[in-house]
Parts: C-alpha cells; structure tokens; sequence
C-alpha cells in the first residue's frame, strides 16, 4: 500500500490509473477503523482497479471540541489493517492540506429535508462540515465510485443528494452496516466506552430490532414510548432522538406507510452512538 500525504503526491499516485481509463474506487473515513470500514474497501476491491482509502479526522464537522479531542487515532493500526484488506492507496492529508491557510469555513449549500431532522438538527453544523471535506476529498481523488455505510444513513442521503444536485460524475455506492456479535452496531467510538457502557450498548440494536418486529402491528405513538421506555429502565444511556423517517425524505412517517427507517442517537456516558434499522412491512 500507497501512502500519499498531500493532493500533489495522490495525483501522482493516481495518474498511471487515470491515463488508462481505469476506474478509481475511493472510500473516505475517519480512521479507528473496523470491520465496518474494512467491508467497504473489500466492496470497492470488486469493481475498481485502484482503491484509495482516505483517513482524516475533520475538524469541521465535529459540533463538540471534546468530541474531537478525544477521537481516536490509532494510525499504525489503521494502515496494517488496511494492507490486509488490499487497500492499494492510504490518503493521510493533514488539517493543513484540506483547510489551507486557515480557512475553516464550510460550504452552504441546500439538502432540502435532508439536514432539518435527526442528526442535523442533533449536531448543528455537522452536515455542512461533512459535505465540504467530502467534496474536497472528491476532487483530491475524483474517483469513478465512492462508498459510504448504511450505519449513517442521514449521511449517506445528503451525500447522494450533493453528487445529484451538482451533476457530480461519481456513483455514490451504499453498504449494509456491520456489527458486532451481539449487534451493537460497529463505530470507531466503541473503543471509548468502558467495559460496563459496552455491555449497556448492546440495547440500543436490542430495541431497534424489537421495533422492527413490531413494524405494522402496533401505532408509531406505541413504538416511541417502548423505545424510550427501554432507555428509561437501563438509567444510565440517554436517548437523544428515536425517529421513524421515510427512507427517501428522511420526514416522519404516518402508521400506515410500508416502508420506513428507525433511527436512535443515545448517550452512552459521555459517547455519542447512533444506529438506524430498516423496516418493512
Ligand atoms: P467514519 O465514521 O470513519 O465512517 C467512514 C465510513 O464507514 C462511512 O461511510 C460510514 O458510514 C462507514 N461505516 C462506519 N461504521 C460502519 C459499520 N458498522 N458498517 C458499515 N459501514 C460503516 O463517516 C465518516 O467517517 C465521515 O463523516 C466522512 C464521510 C469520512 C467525512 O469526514
């Protein structure tokens, strides 16, 4: 594996692939990386000649320093992680190569529906912060293919929203979420719970796939107050938000729709965890 270290080094990289038409696969990430990130660069090894993972912890879209601060950051890791999943570029930019000059500002841009709910309205700022580093990322790499997990699903459909507005030439490719054995859902956070909050995590897949089963038997008003009744027995998590979103606008459904999404964002002590569930009925 590659390790390029500014744009002008991951052009070079990149040209003998550009030269031949051959398709470049790019999956961004924040490093702390899982089997949920490695699933991704397996996906993309499928159908590109070239695969860049990206690992930048971006400044922008964290509403919370201490958030930032503490986000982990276990490079040497990371990178023999990604040798063994054949990941043929490492992109590792520093702040200053994607914020030059100092210049943190974000791109204001519309997502119609998309960022007025759950995580947008949760994290202001987050989203703004998200698509400015994942356009520059895309224009660093202007890869043919981009792909982006399920688990941040809010994310996922800004970011497909973003390549459709603009008329951006990259096929925006979407991956189930991975979990852990007892289904907590896998994120570069769980390393930061202790052992008695990683116990506790396991109710937050827990009562989303309750809420699945439940799907078209019983009123949304009922699966809300089962949801935060679970949260209000365990005491210790705290339930940020349980929505019910259609899939495509992210707005909340009637009981009667077919299709939908479950969403939760919880503390668990002091780290924030989100997860989502598809239902159908
Ligand atoms: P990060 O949280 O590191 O996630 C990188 C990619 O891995 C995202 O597309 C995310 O949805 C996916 N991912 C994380 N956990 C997953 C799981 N358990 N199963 C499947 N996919 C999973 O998302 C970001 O970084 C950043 O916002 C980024 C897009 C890199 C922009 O900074």
């Amino acid at each position: 594996m590659k390790v390029a270290e500014s744009i002008a080094e991951l052009n070079n990289l990149l040209a003998p692939y550009r030269a031949k038409h051959a398709p470049v696969g790019f999956v961004p990430t924040m490093g702390a990386l899982h089997l949920g990130h490695l699933s991704l660069i397996r996906q993309a090894k499928t159908t590109n000649d070239v695969v860049v993972c990206s690992i930048f912890v971006n400044p922008t879209q964290f509403n919370d320093l201490k958030d930032l601060e503490r986000y982990p950051r276990p490079i040497e890791e990371d990178k023999r992680m990604l040798e063994e999943a054949g990941c043929d570029v490492l992109f590792l930019p520093t702040v200053k190569e994607m914020y030059p000059d100092g210049d943190f500002s974000t791109l204001k841009d519309d997502f119609g529906t998309l960022d007025k709910v759950m995580e947008g309205v949760s994290r202001p700022g987050h989203f703004a912060g998200m698509i400015t580093i994942v356009n520059k990322l895309f224009m660093a790499v202007l890869p043919q293919n981009a792909y982006f997990g399920q688990k941040d699903y809010q994310q996922l459909s800004i970011v497909k929203y973003f390549i459709e507005k603009h008329s951006i030439p990259i096929q925006i490719i979407p991956c189930p979420i991975v979990r852990e054995a007892d289904g907590l859902a896998m994120s570069s956070r769980n390393r930061l719970l202790n052992p008695d909050e990683r116990k506790r995590a396991v109710l937050i897949s827990q009562t989303l796939f309750k809420v699945r089963d439940m799907w078209g038997t019983k009123p949304i008003a009922d699966l809300r107050r089962f949801v935060e009744g679970e949260f209000e027995k365990d005491g210790y998590m705290k339930l940020i938000y349980f929505e019910i979103a259609n899939t495509k606008t992210l707005q909340p459904v009637t009981d009667n729709a077919k299709q939908a999404i479950a969403c939760i964002a919880v503390f668990d002590g002091k780290i924030r965890l989100i997860d989502n569930v598809l239902l159908n009925a």
